[in-house]
This record gives C-alpha cells, sequence and structure tokens, in this order.
C-alpha cells in the first residue's frame, strides 16, 4: 500500500473506464466539446458516472435535479438511466457552460427529458418552488460546495420517501476531518452534523480516490415519513 499514489489511482480509473464503466461517442463528444469551449475538467469520473446512472435505476427514478451542469457530462449519464416520460431538471450559473451543455445533451438524443436552468441555483430554487417542482427521485448536489447544506435542506424537502440525495466533493482531501478548514470544508462537516441530527435521513459518506485524487460522496436515503 506504501507506494500507492495518484498515478496508481489514474491508472485503475482508466482501467475501469476501459471495462465496466465504458463511455460512448456521445460522452466522449460532450467531454471534447466541454474541452474546446474551455471549461474546467471537474465533471464526474466515468465510474462515478456510472454508479451515480445505477443508482437512478436502482431507484426506478423518473425524476431527477441536478445542480451543477458544468457540460453536461454527468446529466447525459443520469437522464439515458430514465425512462420514456422521465425528466431531469439541471441547474447552472454559467449561461456559457449551460450552453455547451445543451448542444452536448441534444446531441445525445436527450434534449426532451433534460431541462437546464441557467442563474445562481438559490434563485432558480425559488422559482422552482413557485411552480411547485418535486417531488424528486434523486437529487445530485454538485455545484458551489459552501451552498451544499443549503441545496440539501432544499431537496430534502422536496425528495419523496425512499428517495436518494446525493452530495459530491464532500471530503475534499480529507480536510472534511479538519474543524479549521477552509469555507467549502466547514461547509460539508455542518451538512453532516444536519444530516446526523436530523431522522428523516439515513446516510453515509465514502471516501474515494481515482484520477479525481482524493474526495467523497455522501449518500442520503430519505425515510418513510
Ligand atoms: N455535475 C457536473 C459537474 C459540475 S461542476 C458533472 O459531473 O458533469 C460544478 C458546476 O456548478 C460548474 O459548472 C459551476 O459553474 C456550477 N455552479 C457554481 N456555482 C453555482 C451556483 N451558485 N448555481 C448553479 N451552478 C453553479
Ligand atoms: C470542483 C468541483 C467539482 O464538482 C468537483 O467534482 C471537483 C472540483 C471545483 O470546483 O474545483
Ligand atoms: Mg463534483
Amino acid at each position: 500500500m506504501g507506494d500507492v499514489d495518484q498515478e496508481t489511482f489514474s491508472a485503475v480509473d482508466e482501467f475501469i473506464s476501459a471495462t465496466v464503466a465504458r463511455g460512448d461517442d456521445a460522452l466522449d463528444a460532450a467531454l471534447e466539446a466541454a474541452s474546446a469551449a474551455g471549461l474546467p475538467g471537474i465533471q464526474v469520473s466515468p465510474p462515478q458516472g456510472k454508479l451515480l446512472q445505477l443508482l437512478v435505476r436502482l431507484l426506478g427514478a423518473r425524476s431527477v435535479l441536478e445542480f451543477g451542469t458544468l457540460g453536461g457530462y454527468s446529466s447525459i449519464l443520469m437522464a439515458r438511466a430514465l425512462p420514456g416520460d422521465g425528466r431531469l431538471t439541471t441547474l447552472e450559473a454559467k449561461p456559457e457552460y449551460a450552453e455547451v451543455a445543451r448542444e452536448s445533451i441534444e446531441r445525445a438524443g436527450l434534449g426532451e427529458k433534460v431541462e437546464i436552468r441557467v442563474g445562481p441555483a438559490l434563485e432558480t430554487l425559488t422559482r422552482l418552488e413557485a411552480e411547485d417542482a418535486g417531488p424528486f427521485d434523486l437529487v445530485f448536489i454538485d455545484a458551489d460546495k459552501v451552498n451544499t447544506p443549503n441545496y440539501f435542506s432544499w431537496s430534502l424537502e422536496r425528495t419523496r420517501p425512499g428517495g436518494l440525495i446525493v452530495a459530491d466533493n464532500v471530503v475534499r482531501g480529507g480536510t472534511l476531518a479538519d474543524p479549521d478548514g477552509d469555507e467549502a470544508s466547514q461547509a460539508q462537516r455542518r451538512l453532516h452534523e444536519a444530516v446526523a441530527a436530523d431522522r428523516r435521513v439515513s446516510a453515509t459518506t465514502i471516501q474515494t480516490v481515482g484520477s479525481k485524487s482524493y474526495d467523497g460522496f455522501l449518500l442520503a436515503l430519505v425515510e418513510d415519513a
């Protein structure tokens, strides 16, 4: 174990991505379009994206909410797992990112299933509330990390019993364990404390390594009322 390093984590992710979590032309095209447009390469890794896709299927999800669209990579993976009448709503602050995502989602043949809402998520949530949006079967929180606790509590009110809330990037290189970490890390600590104290959910956090270095995600199952 002593000589296991980032190079190994990436090599293993490549092997997983070439075998059980293999992509295809539409996913490759989405990544290429994002990279060509100068978007940061911070999308979920192929193995993580495949997990999201499996979760959508396991839940039999018909309604998915995503915070943070970027170039649409995770949106495409999740939307593909939806049934014919399923819908994914994805929130993105940057119009220029949303435009790249829109084209890739369209190219993947998912234009009918995915709706991108442009603007800071906290503002969009007010509008979704006015539209009486939800309940959702799965929520994937992957936008600005300081607001993860806010997005979580909003989503908890609007996720059906038996539904799942997934929050990405909660371990943050291990700073989750540091009470004096930066603001984003402190937010993940508050999230964990709030989730632990809330009987409406049962949760765990899984630490991950891979092409995206050392991080992890929280999974919270919404209990029956
Ligand atoms: N889920 C994507 C990656 C998202 S990266 C994937 O795995 O493919 C995080 C995204 O959140 C970025 O595109 C960023 O612009 C967006 N973002 C940052 N702050 C936001 C906010 N306040 N509201 C909505 N989106 C935001
Ligand atoms: C960043 C955002 C992410 O969602 C992620 O998975 C990794 C990094 C970032 O903002 O740097
Ligand atoms: Mg992320």
